[in-house]
């Protein structure tokens, strides 16, 4: 096939709804290492990033999310490891020959130049496009991200949303085979900020690529990803689908920083079958599934329980496999379709939310049964140093 045909071919593939089947690379990093003077930023990561994926990078501030980003992008480079791209090293490959489209969350739009002369600019740079293949590839970019018909205007006559937009259509005009966002949204208000995260799965699935997206917003992070890469202090601690990362956190870190996680300090005192026999603080005999690490009799654990998955019980309820437990009521909040309650088990607080029904009744002070289905419950390591119950 001559050129002009295979890229009429492309041309096809791309205008059709169906992502191409080569339309994203597959990322591998190997003992990846990056230090800034004494400042360890990135720590011995390993990480295979499928081709196509949605990969989010998950963490808080200073985990080495950035940095892993602008090693990928080869803005920086390692000081140990490897990256390879569809199993490829890139050492050797200077950032724009990589074929990544790049998004950061301060727009870093050209305020000079009009909507159209910024997405049109990495191909000006680039590929020597004639004007009429550049004019098609800038209308498709733009399309993309929903802003047809503002092509003349300059970045200041843009709402924040908006101009985003553009960085983003200015990073997919390339066509890469990746693209890597740095916090995209993290300047935009919450409402704004739930549509584009909706628009930008959608050009995912349109598009095919691969997306490496960064983010230390763990809403964010579970509703766009296939696959979410949790990172802390320079290291990854858990790779996992949305859901096996909430529902089963490797630590209480993890647990932690994925949403309003339960921890409460126990002892294994024994170990049954396919569960273990945990004592908290009130004294209580707890059943725990025995996934994950394993905890020997004796060791000091934190039972994990997302809030969503304790009930308030009522005695009849008790019945069937559920593991319940005395508490009193410390607070209760209003939150509009439902009340966040607060309950004591002996010292450690265990936070539930409560359907406005099931919250009748329920008063500061007042002692219920609180009550969870064991199998969604984790022993996790305590940290050293925590307190005993
Ligand atoms: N250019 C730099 N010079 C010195 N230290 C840096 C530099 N870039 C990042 N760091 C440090 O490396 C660590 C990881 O930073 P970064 O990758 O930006 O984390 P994140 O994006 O997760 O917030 C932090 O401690 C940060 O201060
Ligand atoms: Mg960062």
């Amino acid at each position: 096939m001559s050129v002009a045909a295979l890229s009429a071919a492309d041309d096809a593939a791309r205008t059709s709804d169906a992502p191409r089947p080569d339309a994203g690379v597959e990322v591998r990093l190997e003992r990846l290492s990056k230090s800034f003077g004494s400042v360890t930023a990135v720590d011995n990561v390993n990480l295979t990033i499928p081709a196509g994926a949605f990969v989010t990078l998950l963490g808080p501030s200073g985990s080495g999310k950035t940095t892993t980003l602008n090693l990928i992008a080869g803005f920086l480079a390692p000081d140990a490891g490897n990256i390879a791209f569809d199993g490829r090293p890139v050492a050797s490959v200077p950032p724009h020959r990589r074929n990544i489209g790049m998004v950061f969350q301060s727009y870093a739009l050209f305020p000079h130049m009009t909507v159209f002369d910024n997405v049109a600019y990495p191909l000006r740079m680039r590929n020597r496009l004639a004007r009429e293949a550049l004019t098609i590839r800038v209308g498709e970019s733009l399309e993309l991200v929903g802003l047809t018909k503002l092509e003349a205007r300059y970045p200041r006559q843009l709402s924040g949303g908006q101009q985003q937009r553009v960085a983003m259509a200015r990073a997919l005009v390339s066509r890469p085979r990746l693209l890597l966002m740095d916090e995209p949204l993290g300047a935009l208000d919450k409402k704004l900020r739930e549509r584009l995260q909706g628009e930008i799965k959608d050009i995912h699935r349109r598009i095919g690529s691969t997306f490496v997206y960064v983010t230390h917003d763990q809403t964010e992070a579970l509703t766009m990803s296939d696959l979410v890469v949790v990172m802390r202090d320079s290291r990854i601690v858990q790779v996992g689908s949305p859901r096996s990362v909430y529902e089963a956190p490797v630590d209480a870190f993890v647990a932690d920083f994925l949403g309003g996680a339960n921890l409460l300090p126990g002892e294994v005192m024994a170990n049954e079958r396919d569960a273990y026999a945990v004592r908290i603080a009130n004294g209580r005999m707890i059943s725990v599934p025995q996934t994950g690490a394993s905890h020997a009799p004796g060791s000091k654990v934190l039972v994990f329980i997302r809030p969503e998955d304790v009930k308030i019980s009522h005695s009849e309820e008790m019945v069937g496999n559920v593991v319940t437990t005395a508490a009193v009521v410390r607070e209760v909040l209003f939150l509009g379709e439902s009340f966040k309650v607060t309950a004591m088990v002996g010292p450690h607080p265990v936070v539930l939310r409560a359907p406005r029904v099931q919250a009748e009744g329920i008063e500061i002070g007042g002692h219920v049964m609180l009550a969870w289905p064991p199998e969604r419950s984790r022993a996790l390591a305590a940290p050293t140093g925590s307190v005993s119950p």
